[in-house]
């Protein structure tokens, strides 16, 4: 069975990209794999370090992977922090990585802005931190949005020079297996992560400007669908948003160009789990004026559900520790014995 690792980080509300490009990937992948979510704590102080209810945050990012339907029985789902050994390996992947390959990030670079040098260290090694939190379960398969592609092919690239750097001892210490990657035969204790970004929605874009992504940090709210957003906001959202004056195409081909379109018809796809040439075969031709009263119905239904599950597990916070809790002595575990082995292998004294 191949190993599921995602995370999200505990900072401001969650959106509609999160939910489509990340979170209802992970409902679909419980069916036959076997997988672990983490909300990401440590992650969420790299580029602020003062929260004002970091709890509060972490525990309705739990609350959403739970009301949009993830079993915390069958899967693990805990906060970050609660296992030590994520923040263990990324040091020694701190030591793995080199510089260059962190100041080439291009969300390193948007979040430290001008003022680089004064960034925090933990932002620079951000992506040993998540290189971590996947290969301390060495877990194979990643879900995520589009705009994580970079930070995964890092991870490979970490795992790939930990192998090759301690070949000799991986063999000594009998922990590897023999992998192929590319053409290369190679000797390998972390697997090579596989990015898991297909689908209609790997980026879903504002709202308001179909060439900018939607996140948590635009000042717009227009621009976004917040997961705990009502019906009548979602409904204003959807009928607000920037579209331009066309009919929609009637295929795929005819989206090119039309950035805004593309994003409505993707969301409209990830939400429906179809194809955007479905939604075009049965759309196609029409106005936006039609499209999009079909939109606010599929979103107001897909994830009015979800908001509401997701209030009432918010207002039971026992209920909600009790997993984090149970879920991270779980995980604990294994990431014990993945440390165990990284120590034998690196050679300390145990
Ligand atoms: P975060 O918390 O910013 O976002 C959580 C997930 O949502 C996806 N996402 C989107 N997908 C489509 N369209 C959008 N507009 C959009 N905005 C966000 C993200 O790609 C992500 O999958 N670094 C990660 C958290 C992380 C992680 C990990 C992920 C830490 N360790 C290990 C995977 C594996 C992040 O900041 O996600």
């Amino acid at each position: 069975k191949p190993l599921v690792f995602s995370g999200v980080q505990p900072t401001g509300n969650l959106h509609l990209g999160n939910y489509l490009g990340a979170i209802r990937k992970f409902v679909a992948l419980q069916e036959s794999n076997d997988c672990i979510y983490c909300v990401v704590d440590l992650h969420s102080i790299t580029a602020q370090l003062v929260h004002e209810d970091l709890i509060g945050q972490i525990r309705s990012i739990a609350a959403a992977f739970i009301a949009s339907g993830i079993d915390p029985e069958k899967h693990i789902v805990f906060n970050q922090s609660a296992v030590p050994q994520h923040a263990e390996l990324a040091w020694v992947f701190n030591c793995v990585a080199r510089i260059g390959w962190m100041n080439r990030m291009t969300q390193f670079k948007d979040k430290a802005g001008k003022d680089r040098e004064n960034a925090s260290l933990g932002l620079l090694a951000y992506p040993s931190l998540m290189a971590a939190d996947i290969l301390v379960y060495r877990a194979t398969h990643v879900p995520v949005g589009d705009d994580q592609k970079q930070h995964l092919e890092l991870a490979r690239d970490i795992a790939m020079k930990f192998n090759l750097d301690f070949k000799e001892k991986i063999r000594a210490t009998g922990t590897g297996v023999d992998i192929v990657v590319g053409e290369e035969p190679v000797h390998a204790y972390f697997p090579m992560v596989e990015p898991m970004i297909e689908g209609p929605a790997p980026r879903v874009m504002s709202l308001r400007d179909g060439t900018k992504k939607m996140s948590k940090s635009d000042p717009s709210d227009l621009s976004r669908i917040n997961l705990m957003d009502d019906a009548e906001a979602i409904s204003k959202k959807i009928r607000k948003a920037k579209t331009d004056p066309d009919a929609l195409p009637s295929e795929a081909e005819g989206l090119k160009g039309r950035p805004e379109a593309d994003n409505l018809v993707g969301i409209y796809a990830a939400l429906a789990d179809t194809s955007k040439a479905n939604v075009l075969a049965q759309f196609g031709g029409q106005q936006f004026s039609a499209f999009k009263p079909a939109l606010i119905d599929l979103a107001v239904s897909v994830l009015s559900p979800v908001t509401t599950e997701m209030r009432r597990l918010m207002d039971d916070t026992a209920h909600i520790d009790a997993i984090l809790r149970k879920g991270g002595e779980r995980a604990r575990a294994r990431a014990e014995k993945t440390m165990a082995e990284v120590a034998d292998i690196i050679g300390f004294l145990r």
